[in-house]
Formats: C-alpha cells, sequence, structure tokens
C-alpha cells in the first residue's frame, strides 16, 4: 500500500511558491489520451459532509490538489483521523470529532469551507468558520447559505472575519433559494441530514455534484431524494453510521478542458473516465465551432478539430447550461476563431481578467462588465502572463500550447488548487510544457 506525505502540504496551504511557473513552448497539436480525475467541486463538499458521520468511510478517487490536501487538513485539526491508503484515496475516522471552530487561517484560504458550517451545524448544532476565501471572481455572497440554516432554526453572525452559527435542535423546513446556487444548495442539504423532520429546497441548483454529494450522503445512510432536479427532498435520520466506500463523480470541468484544448490545438484526444451527460453543454459548443466528438464505450469521448474554430457566442448559466468554469477555457477557442464572437457571463461579475493576458499575446478581446467581444485573430504569441484565477489558468495553458513561442505563466497556486498533474496530462498529450524555478 502507498501512502502519501504531507510533508509539502504546507507550500500549498501556505500560500504557493512564487518562484514557480509553467513554462510552455508552442505550439502543439494535443494528441493521445488523458484521464479525468475525481471533481473537485464534488470532492470538497463531500469531505466537510464526512462530519456528520458518526463512523469510519473511505473516498475513491479524490483529485489530489490542494484543495482537497487543505480540507484534510482542516479535518484533523477539528478531530478526524485520515490515512491515505494512495493518493487518491484516503480512510477517514470522524468518530472523535468534538470541536466546532475550524481554524481562521486555513478556512479563509478557500471557498468551499463554507460548508463547514452546514456540516458543523448538522454534527455539532454550532460551527465557527473564517470567512470563505477563493478565487476572486467579484462579489461572492452567501445569504442564501444564511437563510437557508436559519430556515432550520440557527441563529447566524458574520462579523470580524468570521461566521458562527449556533441551534439547540435544527428542524426540517421549506427553503426557497432566490438564486440558484450551487454552495448554498449543498450547504442546506448538509445541515439538514439530521434535522428533525423533512427539509425541501426549492429552486436547487442541478450541477452533477450536487447529485454526487447527495449519493455520498445516501450511502452513508442519509434519506435525500430528487437531487438533480429543482426541488430536493431531505428526510432527516438519526445517524449516519458510514462503513461504506464512495467514489467521487469525474470532474465535469477538467473533462471540458480537454474538450476545449483539442479544438483550440486542432488536436484528437480521447478523454477517459468522464460521464458524457454532464458534457452535452460543452459537446454542442464544441461541434458548433467545427468540432468533431465521439462517444467511445460508456465513459470515453474522443474529441478532435481539424480547422480554425468556427465564431459562437456563449452565454453561461447553471447546469445543464454552459458552465461558468469553462467560461475562459471557450474563450481562448473563440479568441482564434474564424469571425467574431461574445461571450455573456451571468454567473461571476468579474470572470473576464483572463481576457488582458490573452490579449498580451495577440488577442482582441474587448470585456466591459458581463459581457466580452472576441474578434478572431490567426494565431496568438507565447508571453509572460498571469493566472488571475483557477480557470483562467487552464485557459492560459490552453493559449500557451497554441501559441508561437514561448510563454510563461506565474500564480500556480490558483492551477494547483484545482487540476491534478495538470501539466504531465498535458505533457502526455504532446504538449511541451514544464515547471520550473525561476531561481534555477
Ligand atoms: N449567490 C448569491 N447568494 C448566495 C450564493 C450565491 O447571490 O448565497 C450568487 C453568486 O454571487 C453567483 C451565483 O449565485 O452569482 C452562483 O453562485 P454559487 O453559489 O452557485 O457558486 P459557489 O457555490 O460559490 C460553485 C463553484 C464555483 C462555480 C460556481 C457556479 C465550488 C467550491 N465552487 O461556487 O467553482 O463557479 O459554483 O457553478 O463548488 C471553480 O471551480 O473554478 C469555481 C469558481
Amino acid at each position: 500500500m502507498v501512502y502519501f506525505t504531507i510533508d509539502k502540504v504546507y507550500y500549498y496551504i501556505f500560500g504557493g511558491n512564487a518562484l514557480e511557473k509553467l513554462l510552455i513552448t508552442g505550439k502543439t497539436p494535443l494528441k493521445g489520451e488523458v484521464t479525468i480525475s475525481g471533481a473537485k467541486n464534488a470532492a470538497v463538499a463531500i469531505l466537510p459532509a464526512t462530519l456528520l458521520i458518526n463512523g469510519i468511510c473511505t473516498i475513491e478517487n479524490l483529485p489530489n490538489i490542494s484543495d482537497v490536501k487543505i480540507s484534510c487538513k482542516i479535518l484533523e485539526e477539528l478531530g478526524a483521523k485520515i490515512t491515505w491508503n494512495s493518493k487518491n484515496e484516503i480512510t477517514i475516522d470522524t468518530r472523535n470529532v468534538c470541536c466546532t471552530n475550524a481554524p481562521l487561517d486555513m478556512t479563509s484560504k478557500f471557498r468551499a469551507s463554507y460548508y463547514l458550517l452546514g456540516a458543523l451545524l448538522g454534527r455539532c448544532k454550532n460551527a465557527q468558520v473564517g470567512m470563505p476565501g477563493g478565487c476572486n471572481l467579484g462579489a461572492r455572497p452567501i445569504d442564501q447559505h444564511i437563510k437557508g440554516f436559519e430556515a432550520l432554526g440557527a441563529n447566524v453572525e458574520v462579523g470580524q472575519g468570521k461566521i458562527t452559527a449556533s441551534v439547540k435542535k435544527l428542524v426540517g423546513n421549506s427553503v426557497y433559494m432566490d438564486v440558484v446556487s450551487v454552495g448554498a444548495t449543498i450547504n442546506v442539504m448538509l445541515a439538514s441530514v439530521l434535522a428533525e423532520g423533512t427539509t425541501t429546497i426549492d429552486n436547487a441548483a442541478k450541477e452533477p455534484h450536487i447529485v454526487d454529494v447527495a449519493n455520498f450522503l445516501n450511502t452513508m445512510g442519509a434519506d435525500i431524494r430528487g437531487a438533480g432536479t429543482d426541488m430536493i427532498k431531505i428526510n432527516g435520520v438519526k445517524e449516519l453510521k458510514g462503513n461504506a466506500t464512495y467514489s467521487v463523480v469525474p470532474d465535469q470541468i477538467e473533462a471540458g478542458t480537454f474538450m476545449l484544448a483539442a479544438v483550440a490545438s486542432r488536436g484528437d484526444i480521447k478523454i477517459k473516465n468522464c460521464i458524457t451527460k454532464h458534457l452535452e453543454p460543452i459537446t454542442a459548443k464544441v461541434i458548433e465551432m467545427g468540432g468533431n466528438v465521439e462517444e467511445i464505450g460508456g465513459d470515453t469521448l474522443r474529441v478532435w478539430c481539424n480547422k480554425r474554430p468556427s465564431k459562437a457566442n456563449i452565454k453561461t448559466l447553471p447546469y445543464p447550461g454552459f458552465p461558468t468554469d469553462l467560461q475562459p477555457q471557450i474563450g481562448v477557442c473563440l479568441s482564434i476563431a474564424d469571425g467574431n464572437s461574445t461571450i455573456n457571463e451571468s454567473i461571476w461579475e468579474s470572470r473576464f481578467q483572463y481576457t488582458e493576458e490573452l490579449n498580451k499575446m495577440g488577442a482582441k478581446i474587448t470585456a466591459q462588465g458581463k459581457s466580452a467581444f472576441f474578434e478572431g485573430v490567426k494565431k496568438l504569441y507565447g508571453s509572460p502572463v498571469c493566472a488571475t484565477d483557477l480557470r483562467a489558468g487552464a485557459a492560459l495553458i490552453i493559449a500557451g500550447i497554441i501559441a508561437d513561442g514561448q510563454t510563461k505563466i506565474s500564480n500556480l497556486q490558483y492551477i494547483d488548487r484545482g487540476y491534478e498533474n495538470i501539466e504531465e496530462k498535458f505533457r502526455n498529450l504532446g504538449a511541451k510544457i514544464e515547471r520550473i524555478n525561476e531561481e534555477e
């Protein structure tokens, strides 16, 4: 059995190594096979969800990324015992969890720490976490999470850089979400699993990772119905016993990133271990841009493109619409498309920071507010660029691969938050990409 050593984790947890850069020499068509890892946004919710279990469980297909490592570290601080069975599998024993105050410095490092609120509230009836951090995508309110907790009877206070929640007894209730929110849907689900009575969430988000978290909880003993629709019903149970193994769903966004990399680079990629149904919104746009998509067997997609991508218009929407988390990656395809395109970003107010970086590489993009206009250019040129957030970082890697010359990407801590072995996966597809230390 291989045990993952946690010695280098601090680099990830405490802010990354600013000297590390990705050096990419373009331009290469990507060809070959890539295997998709477990979904980041499912994993970062399933890990806090283990706090609701009074027992032991094993989680397989965990992506080996910094957001997962920091989540595990926080769970250990709260009293959980974690054994790494391999780099993608842990066994976690939550029987001795007693602390309800998640370390403020760690929780404020990433977004998904807000799931500790729902999970600790469910288990211990009170919780304290630092204001969640994460990528800077504009305002990221949590009013719908709070509304949900309050509907179950909790008292929630926000101030001095932290959120505290407490309750004598959680009692099921109806919660209507004013906006479709992935985080609020999952958080209210977590808080209501052990509540007395039934909770309904109306206008719930339907993303694949919501279904995955519900499946995980049901495997551990919960009674959640309707996940994946806009009405989720949670019948409170007395206890989650655990004693089960669960495998995290494949990452829809990672698979989509490679689909779009195939289009941008005029490549031919077999994307293994994906759920093709989850990729339908991306498949539709790949075909519109002139690419080809073929389903092979149950869980593999072949995506290839022999020509310059065609123009396309995109509007990001909650699932099953086109995901905001693939907006920068499709932006790279549109930057070199034949014709002019527009993207309307309807989820985040500040997700076009990457366009300035692409413009440094020769793209002609004008972004204003939640829209961007793309005047397709024939080619991009290598340049030093900076990953402004996780998905922007993935987009810049694709841009570097298709550009003439060398691209150097800084701010890798964003990319490492959400993509496992990204340079190795691209290298296996033929990309000339290496991680360098500027000091060397
Ligand atoms: N919103 C509110 N109030 C709330 C919650 C959300 O107004 O209480 C608004 C947001 O401002 C946003 C919209 O609702 O305009 C959707 O936000 P949502 O809550 O769905 O986003 P999230 O849960 O904070 C997750 C992912 C994001 C992804 C979004 C949308 C995780 C940890 N993060 O964020 O992933 O963009 O859903 O799909 O699951 C990424 O992986 O790069 C990433 C940013």
